[in-house]
């Protein structure tokens, strides 16, 4: 019987080729946890820190997925909590490539929290990383080009560049990161 979560049939996995363009939707990834009292803070919400570290995790792996090579982040560029988690809810984690450089990929991020018994969802993390491939001799490494698969992801693509080409400008007029 065919497996609901997977094609078992699939084609064997092409050893990478990286001149090979690959979309957003190949490697986005949605990773979900229950939230648990080992989760929690002294107030009783969810530890940001647990929610930091589910979405360097689920972020890298659409990294590793597009590079074909272990990552590490170089750069967590914003890391908005919006609202609170508890104890019980379902935090999922949804993560795409905004866009891809030569050896760097940034990977756009948002966090939900649902209330499992009613199926009540709100966003609670706005983020995007930066992760550089490295090769075995952990030397940066160029990586497939991003292939917009539609004018929407052309856009999420080109405001990407432009806010990593800014960043780096005023970076570069101070001296020093921001
Ligand atoms: C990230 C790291 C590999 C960059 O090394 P580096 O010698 O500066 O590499 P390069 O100058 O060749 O830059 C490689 C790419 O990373 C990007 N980059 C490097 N540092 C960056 C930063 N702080 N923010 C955003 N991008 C960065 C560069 O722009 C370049 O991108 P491109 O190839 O797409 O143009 C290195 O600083 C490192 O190993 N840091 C520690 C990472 C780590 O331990 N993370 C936590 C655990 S995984």
């Amino acid at each position: 019987m065919q497996s609901p979560f997977w094609n078992q049939n699939r084609a064997p996995v092409q050893p990478a080729d990286i001149t090979i363009p690959k979309t957003i939707a190949e490697t986005a990834s949605v990773t979900s946890r229950l939230m648990e009292v080992l989760d929690s803070n002294n107030h009783g919400n969810v530890h940001g820190g647990v929610i930091m570290r589910m979405v360097d995790e689920s972020a890298a792996i659409v990294a590793i997925k597009h590079s074909h090579h272990g990552v590490v982040t170089a750069r967590i560029d914003r890391m908005d909590f919006i609202a609170p988690v508890f104890v019980g809810e379902v935090v999922t984690v949804y993560c795409a490539l905004n866009y891809v450089g030569r050896t760097s990929l940034e990977v756009g991020v948002e966090v939900t929290a649902e209330k499992p018994r009613t199926g009540e969802v709100r966003k609670v993390v706005s983020s995007q990383l930066v992760f550089v491939a490295m090769d075995d001799q952990r030397h940066p490494i160029n990586v497939p080009p991003l292939l917009p698969a539609n004018d929407d992801e052309g856009q999420r693509i080109e405001r990407a560049r432009v806010r990593r080409k800014r960043i780096k400008r005023i970076e570069e007029e101070l001296g020093e990161p921001i």
